[in-house]
């Protein structure tokens, strides 16, 4: 029997095709991918582009690393799901060999970031009533302005972007909001109700702002002694982004509750996980929380060949290498068309001359040239490459973005 014959589809169709049929709740630039390895994607017509968003570090291993899409491919040929109303073959190594990566005990595999975050404010909600003391419905978290962790609706609760919050209350009461980077602050906010510090190590959509030297050690001793838990959503930040496994041991600080997402799922499957101290999971037990598709063997396969990847310390090598590379040209672009920057590893954002355009803009004219990157608010823009990319790719699109701020300066 022959094939079907699909008739061809251009990009241009293929974004009006979605108008009518998809919501409309993202504004995705003009490039539609059909294929992608590496560091690189191909759109529909077969132009190349360089990702330099790498899927927000969800694919801190490039676009299919083989050893990755072999786990996958291994896995997809034996066992996919159970659900976890039996046992997989495959979820107590994933577990294991996470926790020992992190320094932490325990593990609760999810799917999404935004279900990792969830579940890591239940978890220490529930330890502030059965270990801490605190009285029923009273516990609180304190949180950071300008954080971005998901979409829920109990996490645009404590969100402080209109955007993320208008039209979606009433909201979940039992968060405090504090600026970033301010430990006086949080010391204020923090009393015999607090249930635990939730902040991000370095504010990824916020531009990513990085705090000052000590913070995050400040807030690990502060937690410690006003007893509550240090909950660090690594979601973005972890995994080898910064030049270490995760943000945090920039500090040499180990959080009470570590959040974490994106690249764990390979740029494959979604696997995300709440990583705690026993005391802290411990608190859970059968029937209080669950995910039908958490902790499946696809996601566990994928995860583990993640975690191996992580072990070999090469992707946090090269964070740190290429992330000079990435420093040394963002310097030498400042006041040529860059205004400041944030940079820790592989991961910048970057403020443009607002007189340049808005960071969409920049953007889109990136994206004429072949480099793919991402806005967040007004002239920043947030670079993001695979670890897996080379000097040479990385010098490549510093020269484009230089090109780019000069042709229109
Ligand atoms: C720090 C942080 N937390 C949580 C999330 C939510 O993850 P997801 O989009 O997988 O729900 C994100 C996503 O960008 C994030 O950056």
């Amino acid at each position: 029997m022959t094939a079907p014959v699909v008739p061809t589809r251009t990009s241009a169709d293929l974004i009006r095709a979605e108008e009518p049929v998809l919501a409309h709740n993202y504004h995705p630039l003009p490039v539609v991918v059909a294929s992608a390895e590496g560091a690189w994607v191909r759109d529909v017509e077969g132009r190349r582009y360089l990702d330099m968003l790498a899927g927000y570090s969800a694919l801190n291993f490039g676009h299919r690393h083989p050893l990755l899409i072999e786990a996958a491919h291994r896995q997809l040929d034996r066992l996919t799901l159970t659900s976890r109303a039996f046992h997989n073959d495959r979820l107590a190594g994933f577990a294991e060999r996470l926790a020992a990566l992190t320094g932490l005990d325990m593990v609760l595999p999810m799917n999404t970031g935004a279900e990792a975050v969830e579940s890591g404010i239940k978890v220490a909600r529930k330890w502030a009533y059965e270990v801490k003391g605190v009285p029923a419905d009273r516990a609180t978290i304190v949180v950071a302005a300008d954080n971005f962790h998901g979409r829920t609706t109990t996490i645009v609760s404590f969100s402080t972007d209109e955007t993320a919050r208008a039209g979606f209350g009433p909201f979940t009461p039992g968060f405090r909001i504090v600026p970033y980077n301010d430990l006086a602050a949080l010391e204020a906010a923090v009393d015999e109700t607090t249930a635990a510090v939730l902040i991000e190590p370095i504010q990824g959509e916020a531009g990513v702002v990085i705090p000052d030297d000590g913070y995050l050690a400040g807030v690990r001793e502060l937690t410690r002694r006003e007893n509550c838990l240090f909950v660090a959503d690594e979601i973005q930040s972890g995994l080898g982004r910064t030049g270490r496994t995760l943000a945090v041991e920039h500090e040499g600080v180990v959080p009470d509750v570590l959040l974490l997402g994106k690249a764990l799922g390979g740029g494959i499957v979604p696997v995300s996980a709440v990583v705690a101290r026993r005391e802290v999971l411990s608190v859970l037990r059968p029937g209080e929380h669950g995910s039908t598709f958490g902790g499946n063997p696809l996601a566990a396969a994928v995860g583990t060949a993640v975690v191996e990847l992580l072990e070999t310390g090469e992707f946090q090598r090269r964070a740190t290498e290429l992330g000079a590379v990435l420093r040394d040209g963002l310097t030498g672009l400042v006041g040529k068309g860059v205004v400041g920057f944030r940079a820790r590893g592989l991961w910048a954002g970057v403020d443009v001359d607002p007189a340049l355009g808005t960071g969409r803009e920049v953007s889109e004219r990136l994206m004429r040239e072949g480099v793919l990157v991402k806005d967040t608010h007004g002239s920043t823009i947030r670079l993001a490459p695979p670890l897996t990319i080379t000097g040479e790719e990385l010098t490549s699109a510093l020269a484009t973005l230089e090109g780019v701020l000069r042709r229109d300066s």
